[in-house]
């Protein structure tokens, strides 16, 4: 949800630095880019379209500067326009902005700003900043001064950072939106997210809301809004710069579902015992819940009602929210503890439920991928999931790494008879996603069903998230109408949009009394002459029903939708693929929702 770079020090390369660092931001956003580098003049170039548009853009520009700025955005105020694309100016292109978040009460500084005489040039409510930027210098304000002032007035969401002609240093901000700083021995980086400057740095720090930073050619400060010193730790991130690359796959998206044999073996490395079995959580310490609420949206989302399953199969009450509903809902908090599952950390509706149980009482818990993100800042307990870098717009890897999280989580809080079977399971959870990377046929699935109408997908139990995932895969990476059901509700009546031009994605892996359940809804589709794709285990006989099976390894049945996920992953994949759909980055959609 937009991107921010800022870099000082790299006399020479400041501009490559910028527009390297935007193409590893690309995932937050893609309407329009733009840089800004400051030297005696603000030099700025932006247009709407991705970063290969503002390479083209700069091709035909000489933009030099000693520091600079630089934003990639997805659309909040005013459509994707080169007018409306980041950096901003002042009425006398002094002052150069860049923003990610939401400013609520742009609407009144600006009018505020126009009866004094200021002239607009976009819809956007960032450009007031650089507008109060210029009243504060036009007012005798020192630079620093004139930009803490004017961030000041700001009320809402923002990581803002600022260059002023004439000036060698970054000012920013942050306020419910990320930015991190980058430090290297002779260069200094700021951006809303690492892997912009990891190319060049490991070493980071992680700002605060209500935090101001300076970065220029010889180091870099860290304060309070109002300038009081603030102690930063330094941290070293601890992935490779390789891992945001797309290491010879034609998407991030296949890379990263090739990916998550590895990342799941990340995830339960160090936690579960070789010889006990026992599961260990590090310093996540005693939570022991009398209840269990788990906060999220879209697939993070999905992950959260599978957890909601183990928890009440182990005696815990546990219920999943829509994150973005859990405020209007004002469920008892009681005892519960409150997990918000979020990949990115930063994702705003989750972060405002965390913040509404918090103000309620709840212990919070953030099962996240990103060190250092607000939610694991934010929350009482951090446990990560260890996935690794996700570039691509659709979560894969990080879904299956919340799945076996949540699993650890279960088994560290609670206890169930089957333990050590689900350790086993859990245990050979990679080799049986590989398993499927090796042999799955979801590509010739994929070709025969392409130009369907709609895709319905349907599960019980733990393969009811699954259903609901697969359908939100394929519907964000192929533009195609798909829909989720527990198997139950299709004769409820969405069975009445089933036809031969709806192909059926039905998920059953064991033979218990759910599976037998999930044939017999098989059974009312192919009635209606709908295709069926089954995606199995083999157990249960739903094959004798299906045009189509998708092999999923015999697991234990908690880790069995986890595999049978990936032959999901891999059809929408390829049906996006066929279809030529731009998959790593959809329309209209970014990786990291700050925004409610
Ligand atoms: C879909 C997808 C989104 C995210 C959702 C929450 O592929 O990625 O639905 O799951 O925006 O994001 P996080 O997990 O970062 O809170």
């Amino acid at each position: 949800m937009c991107g921010i770079i800022g870099c000082a020090g790299r006399q020479g390369e400041t501009l490559d630095v910028l527009v390297h660092g935007l193409s590893k931001l690309e995932y937050r956003g893609y309407d329009s880019a733009g840089v800004a580098l400051a030297t005696d003049d603000i030099d700025v170039c932006k247009t709407a379209g991705e970063i290969d548009d503002l390479r083209d853009a700069l091709s035909e520009r000489e933009l030099s500067g000693t520091v600079g700025i630089g934003h990639t955005r997805w659309s909040t105020h005013g459509p994707p326009t080169d007018e409306n694309a980041h950096p901003h100016r002042d009425c006398l292109g002094e002052v150069a902005v860049v923003h990610n978040g939401i400013i609520e009460n742009y609407q009144s500084l600006r009018d505020q700003l126009s009866t004094a005489g200021h002239e607009f040039r976009s819809d956007t409510d960032t450009e007031v900043v650089p507008h109060l930027i210029e009243d504060e210098l036009a007012d005798g304000a020192a630079p620093e001064e004139a930009v803490r002032e004017a961030i000041a007035h700001l009320e809402g969401s923002y990581a803002v950072a600022a260059v002023i002609a004439g000036e060698d240093t970054i000012f920013a901000a942050r306020n419910d939106s990320p930015l991190v700083l980058g430090i290297d021995d002779d260069a200094y980086y700021l951006a809303s997210d690492v892997p912009a400057f990891r190319d060049h740095t490991d070493r980071v720090i992680y700002m605060d809301d209500g935090e101001f930073a300076a970065i220029d050619a010889d180091g870099w400060t860290v304060t309070t809004l109002a300038g009081e010193p603030v102690d930063k730790d330094v941290d070293t991130v601890d992935w490779d710069p390789e891992e945001t690359g797309k290491s010879g796959y034609d998407h991030f998206m296949l890379k990263e579902i090739h990916e998550q044999p590895r990342a799941l073996r990340q995830c339960l490395r160090g936690r579960v015992g070789e010889l006990t079995g026992e599961v260990d959580l590090g310093d996540l310490g005693d939570l022991t819940p009398r209840a269990v609420q788990f906060v999220a949206c879209g697939t993070s989302y999905h992950a959260a009602l599978y957890a909601t399953q183990l928890f009440q199969q182990a005696g815990i009450p546990a219920q999943a929210f829509l994150a973005s509903e859990y405020t209007t809902s004002t469920p008892p908090i009681g005892d519960a503890l409150v997990v918000g599952v979020t990949q990115s950390g930063e994702t705003a509706d989750t972060l405002s439920a965390l913040r509404e149980a918090r103000r309620r009482g709840a212990r919070t818990l953030a099962v996240t991928n990103t060190v250092g993100s607000t939610a694991a800042r934010e929350c009482d307990h951090a446990l990560y999931i260890r996935a690794g870098p996700e570039i691509g717009v659709a979560a894969t890897k990080t879904f299956a790494s919340q799945l076996a999280a949540l699993n650890l989580l279960t088994l560290g809080i609670t206890s169930v008879d089957d333990d050590r079977e689900v350790i086993s399971g859990l245990r050979d959870l990679p080799s049986a996603v590989q398993e499927i990377l090796d042999d799955s046929v979801a590509r010739e699935v994929a070709e025969t069903y392409r130009d369907a109408e709609s895709y319905f997908f349907i599960g019980r139990g733990l393969n009811y998230p699954v259903a609901l995932e697969g359908a939100l895969k394929m519907k964000e990476i192929t533009y195609k109408h798909a829909e989720g059901f527990a198997a139950g509700e299709l004769k409820h009546g969405p069975l009445a949009l089933v036809t031969e031009n709806t192909p059926v994605f039905a998920t059953v892996t064991g033979d218990d009394e759910m599976a037998r359940k999930t044939i017999g809804n098989v059974k009312e589709v192919e009635a209606r002459d709908a295709p069926v794709v089954a995606v199995t285990d083999g157990e249960s006989d739903v094959e004798r029903y299906a045009d189509h099976v998708l092999e999923v390894p015999d697991t234990h049945p908690r880790v069995a939708a986890v595999v049978a996920n990936v032959q999901l992953q891999l059809v929408a994949y390829h049906t996006a693929n066929m279809l030529g759909r731009s998959i790593d980055k959809p329309r209209n959609l970014a990786k990291s929702v700050t925004v409610e």
